[in-house]
């Protein structure tokens, strides 16, 4: 029986955020791991392997631009006397491919590997094609080497595909058309992994708080054993890339469309919305208005690579039609499908609360198509009036970014979502959470810098979620230490949401297991590369709702009811209050909690719409008393909530 122990508790004298945070600790974890053994298991069989001696093998290959002479020579080899020599190419993207269908199984992991060398400093790419059941081709970059006269080994590289694609090939290319040797090459079976089933979900566990979910790509979502994991442990789905505008956009429909009417196709996102479809999982959707993956093109006019910069004016309707399209594409295709948010703006401040360069992307990754035509940061209430003028009803709206914990960028966000809120345009405030866990003790960001952004954009009265959720161990240092650091992070910065679940409804990691992470060298996820679940699994589900025995149960919620009262018998006894005064009071209701926080901030934000009456802002002053309210007087009372101090005010 699943009980939950936290909401229960919710209902006597202390708030359930204390409650919680107080058992979410690392030196808590009670979960019997000695019981849970990994059920991986592992085939590494070889499905080819040629070194192309006396031509074997050669005859696999086809050259992918019809133009190249592909043959087995003695010329050179990396070893034996043969090697595949290509020449005679054209263009870039020619060069040797293989054809998978019938040598690889879907759903299944792969590696391959090879050496290959050129004659002159020249970069070899193994790349993967597949066709998708609407006949669009779509390729893939799965390992570059550079080669300057020598032999490199391209090593055993992943790849896997889903069900659902046909005329999968594996194929190298290069940066320019010099002739290309290769040899020794090897496709192999992956390790094939089971999950482990007898772990808590993770979904289950926040069931009561918020939609547990996570990110995807196509190509992780081939192996049977994430789709396990994410069966068992999450509610909701974020496509890592198939929704963004450059796997959306068709440049050819678009420039057949007409200046103002981007054409865009789902064919990119599928094969995952195929599976959320299916399995019934709910969507992130990600993201409509970036200025990163999104193509200059969109940008110039007549969608030419070299054109002139639009006006305003085009941009605009553009902008207007590509959300138009996009939800109708999905109305029309995936219509239960249950797209409960969108991400309508990403990454548009910088940390000190300014805009981003106008400029493109070609010319730096962290220009932005959006503000060079409009000059400013101005776009973004267009966007967010084009999505609610679109979206279907119950999708919510949000403002996405990375780094909110750092005040410039806050407060620019804070006034800006206020201001879209007064006009009912934006339902909530996306947090990445791409955090360093460090070692543990050098986290960045701290806890309490992320617990204050957590109360900036609550006490906005806005919805949040936590939209991309990371946090890695220093750099290629798999240390237990370091994995017991990063679990204890994990389970303080889940302390610090769960106080503040009333106003998430969402928490979403970035990915599911640590190789496949874009941070995969500082092992920042919940999982380990053969599925098990790491230190920080047990440590953020630990303490939180997960019985099962009901006799357990009760006695827990026993003991907790009667530490909850004592601990309120002796915060009233802490609390240096004048007559009458209940310092850390804000909202007045004789009680201290994180409610009292959020007056606190909403008052500063905007004291106008949040206002105090003079009892409330006596109570309110806690930090520096005499000295008006600010943040740090919130601040003082979360500090007091989670016993960092034992006394209010705070002087
Ligand atoms: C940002 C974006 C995500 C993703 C990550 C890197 O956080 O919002 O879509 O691209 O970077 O993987």
């Amino acid at each position: 029986m699943k009980v939950n122990l936290c909401k229960k508790i919710a209902a006597g004298l202390l708030s359930a955020a204390m409650l919680c945070s107080a058992a979410t600790t690392v030196s808590a974890v009670n979960i019997d791991t000695s019981s849970v053994a990994a059920t991986a298991t592992t085939s590494s069989d070889v499905i080819f392997e040629t070194g192309f001696e006396d031509g074997e093998g050669i005859s696999e290959f086809t050259g992918r631009g019809g133009v190249e002479t592909i043959e087995a020579v003695t010329t050179d080899s990396y070893s034996g006397d043969y090697s595949m020599l290509v020449s005679g190419k054209t263009a870039t993207w020619n060069g040797p491919q293989i054809l998978l269908d019938d040598r690889c199984e879907a759903g299944v992991e792969y590696t391959a590997g090879a050496y290959v060398k050129t004659a002159w400093y020249s970069t070899v790419t193994l790349s993967m094609e597949y066709t998708d059941t609407s006949g669009t081709r779509h390729y893939s970059n799965l390992y570059s080497v550079i080669s300057q006269g020598d032999w490199v080994q391209i090593p055993a590289t992943k790849f896997s595909f889903t069900d659902d694609v046909t005329n999968v090939y594996l194929y190298i290319e290069g940066s320019d058309t010099v002739d290309l040797y290769v040899d020794d090459f090897v496709i192999a079976a992956g390790t094939v992994y089971e999950i482990e089933q007898d772990i808590p979900s993770l979904k289950d566990v926040y069931s009561s708080y918020f939609k547990i979910g996570t990110a995807v790509t196509t190509s992780e979502l081939a192996p049977q054993a994430t789709k396990d994991l994410i069966e068992k442990h999450f509610n909701s789905i974020t496509l890592g890339n198939e929704l963004k505008p450059d796997a959306l956009l068709d440049q050819e429909a678009s420039i057949a469309a007409g200046n103002e009417n981007p054409q865009i196709s789902l064919a990119s996102a599928r094969t995952i919305l195929n599976y959320c479809r299916d399995n019934n999982i709910s969507v992130r959707g990600h993201v409509l208005v970036w200025h990163s993956q999104t193509p200059d093109w969109f940008f110039k006019e007549n969608y030419d690579d070299d054109g002139d910069w639009v006006s305003e004016e085009v941009m605009l309707a553009r902008m207007e039609n590509y959300i138009k399209n996009v939800f109708a594409a999905i109305e029309e295709e995936y219509p239960t499908v249950d797209f409960y948010a969108w991400d309508v703006v990403n990454e548009a401040w910088l940390d000190d609360g300014s805009a981003r360069t106008g400029g493109a992307q070609s010319e730096n990754s962290n220009y932005s198509g959006w503000v060079k035509v409009f000059g400013d940061n101005s776009f973004i209430e267009y966007a967010f009036e084009y999505a609610r003028k679109y979206a279907p009803e119950g999708c919510k709206l949000y403002y996405n970014d990375y780094n909110e914990y750092i005040t410039g960028k806050t407060d620019a966000i804070v006034e800006m979502a206020l201001d879209l809120k007064e006009k009912g345009l934006i339902d909530g405030i996306g947090m990445q959470s791409h955090l360093d866990a460090r070692s543990g003790s050098d986290a960045y960001p701290s806890v309490s810098a992320y617990r204050k952004a957590l109360a900036a954009f609550a006490a906005t009265g806005l919805d949040i979620q936590i939209t991309e959720l990371d946090a890695t161990i220093v750099t290629n240092q798999p240390t237990d230490e370091n994995f017991e650091g990063q679990a204890q992070y994990y389970s303080d910065i889940m302390d610090a949401i769960v106080e503040y679940s009333d106003y998430i409804s969402a928490v979403v990691f970035w990915g599911t297991t640590d190789d496949r992470s874009w941070r995969a060298t500082g092992y920042p996820l919940l999982f380990n590369e053969d599925y098990t679940a790491k230190p920080c699994f047990y440590s953020i589900v630990d303490g939180i709702e997960y019985e099962t025995d009901p006799t357990e149960a009760t006695t827990e919620e026993e003991t907790t009811e009667a530490t909850t009262e004592e601990e309120t018998e002796e915060e009233t006894t802490e609390t240096t209050n004048a007559p009458g005064i209940l310092y850390g009071d804000a909202n007045l209701d004789g009680t201290i909690t994180i409610s009292d926080a959020v007056a606190i901030l909403s008052y500063v934000s905007n004291s106008g719409k949040y206002p105090l009456s003079d009892e409330a802002l006596d109570c309110s002053d806690v930090n520096q008393r005499g000295d008006g309210l600010s943040n740090m007087d919130a601040t003082a009372v979360q500090k007091y909530i989670s016993n960092t101090i034992s006394v209010l005010p705070e002087s």
